[in-house]
Parts: structure tokens; C-alpha cells; sequence
């Protein structure tokens, strides 16, 4: 026998409860009763079929009901549940949809005496400048936000089934602290009422109110939309909601005060600073919604790349800009004194993360626009500290070097990231930071979060660095800016030295001896001019590719070679591909090429040792090319690729595993033998360079290659799917 569908009751069919009722009912979820004062409402409601059947007394109709869903004005929930709470039954199931919460939890419990146990307030993240019954929508909810503030009493059975209710409209069900809930709804949806309400009343009371409403345009339309609802509805939330609403609007008070006093004096720069930041802010709500901004911790999972087996691919193709330099511009560019021009510049996470976490310690910063980025120097004292932890998302680029500058702030600083992020060391930089004499702490097994306490006072050093990391060395050189005499770091192997570069090109002396670079603290930054090369990091996808996939030809434009990055080239020429650099030039004290690269028939090699640090991030896309080769492709000294964005070794051993190459890991590397790929399925672990890396492998597949978790892609190369289509591959995403 199957259970009988419950009995749902909903009072106040307006425009939220008509569309739960009409959602429900055409789910065939529930039978739906409504109740409505307004007879005509209720007689509509029944005519248009969002309801089963039409209540006329309320009390028998809550007597007879499984759940019953207060759908009425915050203002007149007292007196609806003061008439109902005589006759509810203890086993109904009372639930609501205001939009206050506090409020209506102490109506409640003045009503019952406490609050009932099933009781389960909730409060649905959507709705139109519209009402009534006849505004009804069944699939109103689908997509939205459905709070629910279940307390400590909450019977779990009934908190269950609401949240299904909802599911079952297709709502996305969050869980939220009563009094968070008021505050946060008082920031973003009863001060966006208030302010249109208001504008619309001041203006239509102006004299010239008639040429103001003629001639309004699109802002205005958009601003005051909401001005057109409910006013009786919007009159008891303000009342109802009153403590959290006015914290939020003497806030937004003290905002407008600022931009009143900023246009007074004329001071361009604070409107500046308020409109980058809000227009950025704006930009990312977006992606924020979605979950994959990089202001919030990214959920990567959600993306799968499926790469159809075979074909070939050519054109001529610019890749984004490079990933070390861009981060490094906006680093430099806020220290400096005067006004920094970027062209070039990477629009991926990363770097926006980097760019972010300036304007959260107050720099002014215009774009990205179209690769182009104007960052107004602050000078190397100027960043203020920001109002919570910078939060650079996937970059241990960012991290790092942030490390090292922010120790040598009067501030106190936080640094935090994303999944990935937060397993990766951090002891390797706090490490000589503290014989600087920084105050610096990492989390858990030395990993991130990093707290810096401001107001240290640095000391040069002579550092030693164990491990081959350009990261580490940029590190200790910024710190080195702020710290008393010489600081000099000598590397075990050349790491890329674009921090020393870009320091020159902004005027600061770098000194520069065999394995050793040093800086002497005191000096300054001045603005300049850059131009971000194309990422060969990025390019290497498209060197590998073009290599492996027969009749492949493509000119890679204006991508940088410098010495210290180029290991990639190298590799693949010693494998037998045919690269050729044209058009050799530098600009801004970065060399940069187009590449040519053809298909090759790759042989297997033992890759020298001393073009691993030159090739760090480029081992990915490597061993595709290994596996591509004919004969045994051996890496040696490479265990620094278990510490980056993934485990890189094994994630490619156990992606080729799967697609049925021959391969085995060792400590430092990997010794992998050329054959035919099959088809599989693999998976990223959320690191970009793995992603695309088995991406471009579908063009020597025998079958079809699914790469899971491949959203973070868009930290490097976000245009890659487009990028890659438009020259040949056959690739798609989902989710
Ligand atoms: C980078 C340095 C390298 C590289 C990373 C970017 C940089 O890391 O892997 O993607 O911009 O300095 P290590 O220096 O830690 O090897």
C-alpha cells in the first residue's frame, strides 16, 4: 500500500505561498489545502490550480493537517498562530516563510509558551517586486536559497521534512543561526528595499520629478526595481527586523558620508579606491554564487573535462600571460612609488587573488580590462591592513611571497588559501623569515594558514637555500627590502628569476654573482611599464601537443624564454621535436620568442638533472610527451613536483596507469616507457597542469579520456578550453 501523501495546509496564499502550494501540488508531493482571509485570493487559487482544495474554516483545516505552512505578513504571524495554537496537534509539523526570523521565533514563543518542537522556521531566498495569488510560480524555488533557523529543541524529524519539502521544489537548503540570519538579510535584501524606497520617494517628491521619471534610464530602472513592492510587507519586516536593520544602514550611512566628503574635496583617488574595489567586488558575485570565485575557498570538483580521441592541431596561438610575472607586477606595482601600467597581465585566479589581496590592504588598482591593469603605487610603507585574512587562493606563489613582504609591514597579517594550498609547505619560507627576525607562525604540520605579526625589525641574511625554489628566494629578497643591510640568497640550481628582473626594472639594485642575488633594505620602487609575456608554462601544452599529434603545426606568439624557464624546450628538442624559436626580442627586461613547434616522432631520454628546476612546472605535459615517445623517458631529482599544486607524480602515474601506459614512480621522479593510451577515466586532484596536461593526451588516445575535478584550470589558463578547441582539439566541459 502506498503511504498516503500529507496533508499540507497553506495559509496566506500569496505570492511565496501560492508557489509552494502549486509547486508542491504539481510535484504530487502533498494534498494541498489553502487558507486565505481574502476569499477572492483563495477562490483564485483554487481556480488556477495551486491548490487541491479551499479551507473556509481555518481552525478545522490546521486540526486536519500533517504540516502546516504559515505563509501570512510578519506582522499578522501572531495573531494567525494565537487563533491556530489551541487546535494544532502535537505531531503537525508548523513551519513558516518570513523573512525575520528573531522575530517571529518570540512571537512563538509568547504564543505557545515556548517554542514548539516542530516548529521549523524557514525563510526562502526568492520572490518578485510582485504579489498575490495569481503570481504563483511552481518552480519559484528551484535554484534558490532556502534558509531554514531550526534551535536547539528543533525536532529532527520535522527539520527533515521540511528540508524535503523544499528539496522536492528543487531548493538548495542551507542551515543558519537565527540572529546571523537577521543581520545577513538585513544587509542584503531589507537595506537594498530601504535605499529604493527611499530614492524613488525623494526623487518623485522633487519638483521636477516629471523630467527626472521621464529621462530615467537603465540605472535607475535597475536600482529601483524593488521600489514596486509590497509596502505593507516591507513596512513589518523594517519593524519587525528593526536592531539588525539599523546597524546595517548607520553603516552604509558612514559609506555615503565618505563619498560625500571625497567628491566635495575633489579627491579622485578615494572615489577611485571605492569604485575599483566595489566594481571588483560586483565582478566576482558572480562566481561567488557559483562557488569557484577566488575570494571564497574554491569547490572544484564540479568540473569534468571529456577529450575526444585523435586528430591534430594548428594555428597561430597566444596563450595568457604568464602566471609568475603577472603576480609579481601587482606586488611591485603596489610597493612602488607613482602609477604602474600592466599589459599582458594573467585574468586567472591566481593572479586575481594576488591583485585582491592589494586592494584589501587599501591599493587603488583599475582592471583587469582586457589584459590591462593600472595599479596606483602606495609606496613601499603605504598598505594598510586589511580588515580580515588575504586569502590567496590556489597560489603558493602568492603565498610565499607574500610571506616575505608582509613581514616586513608595521601590521599584523593572515594568510590563507584553498584546499590544495592549505597541505602545501610553508615552514620553507617562515623558516628564514625568522632569522630575519620576522615573527612568523604556520599552521598544522607547517602548512598553511601563515600569521605574520607586523612591527618586526628585519636584519639581513646570507641564506643557503636548500631546495631549488624561486619561491623561497623571492621570499627572502622582499623581506630583504625591509630589513637593515644586505640580504643575499644563494640557490642550489637557477630557479627563475624573474623577482630580480622585475626588481631592476623598478629601479631597486639587485646584485647579482654566480648562484647568488642580494638585496640591500632601505631603497625604493618606482612605478613603470610592463608587459607580460604568453606563459610558456601555459604554451607547453600546445609544444606537447603539436608534438605528438601527426601533421601538427603551430606558431606560439610572444611567449617568454627566459633562460631560467626554458627546461621544457630543451627536454622536448633532446626527445627529437622540432621546435624552432622566431622572432627573438626582449621586452621589459623579459626575452620572449614565437615558437614554431611540428610534429615529431619523440624519443625516449634520461632528462638531465639540471633542467628540472628550469622545467618545474612543465613535467605534467612532459610525461604525456614521454608516453608519446618511442623507447624508456627517466626522471631523475625531481621531488620537489610532490610538494606543488598536487602530488604531480603521482597523479600522472596513476592517471597514465589508468590509461593503460606503461609507468612507475619513484621518490624523485618516474621512469616512463612510450606506448599506445586508451581511453579512461582520470582524475585531476583539482590541479590545473594535471587537468590539461591528460587533456592534450587525447590526441594519441585510442578512446575517449574523462578528467574529473578540472575547474581550477581557470587558475592559470582560463580560456584553455577555448583556446585548445579553436586549434583542434576535441574537447568539452561539464558542470
Ligand atoms: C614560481 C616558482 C615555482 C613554480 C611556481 C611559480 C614562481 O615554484 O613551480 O608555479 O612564480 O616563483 P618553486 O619556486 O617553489 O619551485
Amino acid at each position: 500500500m502506498t503511504p498516503a501523501l500529507p496533508k499540507l495546509l497553506v495559509v496566506g496564499l500569496g505570492l511565496i505561498g501560492g508557489s509552494f502550494a502549486k509547486g508542491l501540488r504539481q510535484q504530487g508531493a502533498a494534498r494541498v489545502i489553502g487558507f486565505d482571509a481574502n476569499a477572492t485570493e483563495l477562490r483564485e487559487g483554487l481556480r488556477l490550480g495551486v491548490i487541491d482544495e479551499a479551507a473556509d474554516d481555518l481552525c478545522a483545516a490546521v486540526s486536519a493537517a500533517d504540516v502546516v505552512m504559515l505563509a501570512v505578513p510578519v506582522k499578522v504571524m501572531e495573531r494567525v498562530m494565537a487563533q491556530i495554537a489551541p487546535v494544532l496537534r502535537p505531531e503537525t509539523v508548523l513551519t513558516d516563510v518570513g523573512s525575520v526570523k528573531g522575530n517571529i521565533i518570540d512571537v512563538a514563543r509568547r504564543v505557545f509558551g515556548e517554542v514548539p518542537a516542530n516548529f521549523v522556521p524557514g525563510h526562502p531566498i526568492a520572490g518578485s517586486e510582485k504579489s498575490g495569488v495569481s503570481a504563483a510560480k511552481a518552480d519559484l524555488f528551484a535554484h534558490h536559497k532556502v534558509i531554514l533557523t531550526p534551535m536547539a529543541g528543533t525536532d529532527r524529524f520535522a527539520l527533515k521534512l521540511v528540508s524535503d519539502l523544499w528539496q522536492r521544489l528543487g531548493a538548495d537548503v542551507h542551515h543558519m543561526d537565527v540572529k546571523r540570519h537577521d543581520e545577513v538579510l538585513a544587509a542584503t535584501s531589507h537595506l537594498p528595499h530601504l535605499l529604493a524606497f527611499s530614492l524613488v520617494d525623494t526623487l518623485s517628491n522633487d519638483h521636477e520629478n516629471r523630467d527626472i521619471f521621464r529621462y530615467a534610464a537603465g540605472g535607475f530602472r535597475d536600482f529601483t526595481r524593488i521600489a514596486a513592492s509590497d509596502p505593507m510587507m516591507w513596512h513589518d519586516i523594517f519593524l519587525a527586523n528593526r536592531d539588525a536593520t539599523l546597524k546595517v544602514l548607520d553603516e552604509f550611512s558612514a559609506g555615503v558620508e565618505r563619498l560625500r566628503a571625497a567628491i566635495d574635496a575633489g579627491d579622485g583617488h578615494q572615489l577611485l579606491g571605492i569604485f575599483t574595489r566595489a566594481k571588483s567586488a560586483r565582478d566576482h558575485f558572480s562566481k561567488i554564487l557559483s562557488g569557484t570565485a577566488y575570494s571564497m575557498p574554491m569547490n572544484s570538483s564540479n568540473v569534468r573535462f571529456r577529450v575526444q580521441p585523435g586528430g591534430q592541431i594548428n594555428g597561430t596561438l597566444r596563450v595568457p600571460g604568464d602566471k609568475s610575472i603577472s603576480h609579481r607586477s601587482i606586488m611591485l606595482g603596489a610597493l612602488a612609488e607613482g602609477v604602474t601600467d600592466v599589459e599582458g597581465f594573467l585574468e586567472g585566479e591566481d593572479s586575481l587573488a594576488t591583485l585582491q589581496a592589494f586592494r584589501d590592504m587599501g591599493v587603488v588598482i583599475e582592471g583587469p580590462y582586457q589584459g590591462k591593469v593600472r595599479i596606483h603605487g602606495v609606496g613601499m610603507h603605504g598598505l594598510k591592513p586589511s580588515a580580515g585574512p588575504l586569502y590567496v587562493g590556489n597560489s603558493g606563489t602568492a603565498m610565499r611571497l607574500f610571506a616575505g613582504l608582509l613581514a616586513g609591514q608595521a601590521f599584523d597579517s593572515e594568510l590563507t588559501g584553498d584546499e590544495s594550498l592549505s597541505q602545501r609547505p610553508m615552514e620553507r619560507v617562515a623558516k628564514p623569515l625568522r632569522s630575519m627576525g620576522a615573527q612568523v607562525e604556520t599552521g598544522a604540520n607547517g602548512c598553511p594558514p601563515i600569521r605574520i605579526r607586523g612591527g618586526s625589525s628585519l636584519k639581513g641574511i646570507d641564506y643557503d637555500m636548500p631546495m631549488a625554489s624561486a619561491q623561497v628566494k623571492s621570499c627572502v629578497l622582499l623581506a630583504g627590502l625591509y630589513s637593515e643591510g644586505e640580504t643575499r640568497v644563494t640557490e642550489p640550481a637557477p630557479t627563475r628569476d624573474h623577482t630580480e628582473r622585475m626588481l631592476q626594472g623598478f629601479g631597486y639594485p639587485v646584485s647579482r654573482a654566480g648562484a647568488s642575488a642580494s638585496v640591500v633594505g632601505g631603497g625604493k620602487l618606482s612605478a613603470c611599464h610592463i608587459d607580460v609575456p604568453a606563459d610558456i608554462s601555459s604554451a607547453t601544452f600546445f609544444m606537447v601537443a603539436a608534438s605528438i599529434a601527426p601533421g601538427s603545426e603551430v606558431i606560439l606568439e610572444h611567449v617568454g624564454i627566459n633562460p631560467t624557464r626554458i627546461g621544457v624546450i630543451n627536454i622536448l628538442c633532446a626527445m627529437g621535436g622540432d621546435l624552432t624559436l622566431l622572432n627573438e626580442r626582449e621586452v621589459g627586461g623579459e626575452p620572449v620568442a614565437d615558437i614554431r613547434v611540428r610534429s615529431a616522432a619523440l624519443k625516449g631520454i634520461d632528462i638531465p638533472e639540471d633542467q628540472v628546476p628550469l622545467a618545474i612546472d612543465e613535467f605534467p605535459a612532459i610525461f604525456i610527451a614521454a608516453a608519446c615517445a618511442e623507447g624508456t623517458t627517466v626522471l631523475r631529482g625531481a621531488e620537489e613536483l610532490r610538494v606543488k599544486e598536487s602530488d604531480r607524480i603521482q597523479a600522472m602515474v596513476d592517471g597514465l596507469l589508468a590509461l593503460g601506459v606503461e609507468v612507475e614512480g619513484t621518490p624523485d621522479g618516474a621512469i616512463i616507457k612510450g606506448g599506445p593510451i586508451q581511453g579512461g577515466k582520470v582524475d585531476s586532484l583539482g590541479d590545473h597542469r594535471i587537468a590539461m596536461s591528460f587533456a592534450i593526451a587525447g590526441l594519441r588516445a585510442r578512446g575517449v579520456i574523462e578528467i574529473d575535478d578540472c575547474a581550477n584550470v581557470a587558475t592559470s589558463f582560463p580560456n584553455f578550453i577555448e583556446l585548445a578547441c579553436a586549434a583542434g582539439l576535441s574537447l568539452d566541459a561539464e558542470g
